[in-house]
């Protein structure tokens, strides 16, 4: 076991937990916190199945600087920070853009303000492709301009990145990885953890394989008169475990101070583009179960097309997306059909 313990806030989410596997397999302890405002406390049981580990667990909120004083005092060897815990629905964020600028952006200073003095080396963030909006050029290098967020979500990730990039230049004494997602998607190979969305999902995969398991009736694809080969919209589906990897590694780069950078960005993508119906037909390839759908209008706010180009990870991190799209379409399937089985969905 390593020394350095990691705090993962946001830890008991979809991609919080997939790391915090990585985390522990790799040696870590782990912290969680977590309000539970978008998961479930029982996700920690799956992580330990997984991992034979039980990461400690603080259900606390991030916005509450107290909680997160107290959380630092328990434990005096966090030395780096995964910063997970924000609210992440585009569409609600239109409507409550007040609940999204005071949980993310509180949420973010609160760390920043605490981590110094308590001896943490580094913050990992969680940023998004969202912050290039509609690309001019495909794939996206980490230079490409950012352009003006279309959603109040869209804009606590810049404003984030600027905070950040303030803080550290302004002379603080730690270190900040900053990742930008493109589209995380699959579940653990073991379908012991994945992702469950409340409510009606509004992401893509979500949405398919509970169409898949009978829960929806068919899957909407929204759009196919877009300047694409077959008209839908082009993403970057990024496997959640290999997007896991990347942030024991950048967490481990910060530990070790293998770069005299105090601030990097990252894109991280495969580096392939794959339309919607690229990807029904994909999953249909991989699971040999078919997915009722049609195409409806473009749903508003919806960017064409924006791929990775994830050469500065590759070459930086050493760091690749390694899972083949059918595998990722299978995990996302096994994952269902797991909670079908729990009764879950
Ligand atoms: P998620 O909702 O599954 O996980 C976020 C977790 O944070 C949840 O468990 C939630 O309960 C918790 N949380 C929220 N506010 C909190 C607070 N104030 N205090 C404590 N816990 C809090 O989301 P995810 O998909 O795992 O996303 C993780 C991060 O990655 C988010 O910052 C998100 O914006 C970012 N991101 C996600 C995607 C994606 O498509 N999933 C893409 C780009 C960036
Ligand atoms: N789509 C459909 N039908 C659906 C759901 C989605 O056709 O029922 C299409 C969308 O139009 C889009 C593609 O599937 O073309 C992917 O949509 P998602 O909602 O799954 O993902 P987005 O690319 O819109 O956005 C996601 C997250 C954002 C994040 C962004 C980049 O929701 O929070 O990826 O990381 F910012």
């Amino acid at each position: 076991m390593k020394q350095e313990r990691i705090l993962v806030t946001g830890g008991t989410g979809y991609i919080g937990s997939h790391t915090v596997v990585e985390l522990q397999q790799a040696g870590y302890p782990v912290t969680i916190i977590d309000n539970l405002s978008n998961s479930n406390a029982d996700v920690i049981d799956g992580i330990e199945r997984i991992t034979g580990i039980r990461p400690d667990f603080v259900e606390g909120d991030c916005t509450d600087i107290d909680t997160l004083r107290r959380l630092f005092e328990t434990y005096p060897d966090i030395k780096g920070i995964i910063n997970f815990a924000a609210s992440k629905a585009v569409g609600e964020s239109m409507h409550k853009p007040i609940l999204y600028y005071r949980n993310n952006l509180n949420t973010l200073l609160n760390l920043l303000d605490l981590m110094g003095p308590a001896g943490v080396k580094g913050i990992v963030f969680s940023s998004s492709c969202t912050v290039y909006g509609e690309p001019d050029e495909n794939p996206v290098t980490e230079n490409a301009p950012i352009k003006k967020a279309t959603s109040p979500y869209g804009n606590t990730k810049q404003i984030s990145e600027e905070i950040i990039t303030d803080v550290i230049n302004a002379g603080a004494p730690f270190k900040s990885v900053i990742l930008r997602y493109f589209n995380p998607v699959g579940a653990h190979s073991s379908a012991e953890i994945g992702e469950l969305p409340n409510g009606v999902p509004q992401n893509l995969i979500p949405y398919l394989t509970q169409t898949a398991i009978g829960i929806r009736k068919e899957l909407s694809v929204f759009g196919n008169d877009y300047n694409t080969p077959d008209g839908s919209c082009i993403r970057d589906y990024i496997n959640v475990v290999d997007l896991a990897k990347a942030h024991v590694i950048a967490v481990e780069r910060m530990l070790e101070d293998r770069s005299d950078a105090k601030i990097e960005i990252f894109n991280l993508g495969t580096g392939n583009g794959v339309s919607v119906l690229e990807l029904i037909h994909t999953f249909e390839e991989a699971t040999g179960v078919k997915v009722p759908h049609k195409i409806v209008g473009r749903r508003a706010g919806d960017i064409e097309k924006v791929w990775a180009d994830p050469a500065y990870a590759n070459e930086v991190l050493g760091w690749k997306a390694e899972t083949p799209l059918a595998d990722t379409m299978r995990s996302a399937w096994a994952w269902q059909c797991r909670l079908r089985e729990r009764g879950i969905m």
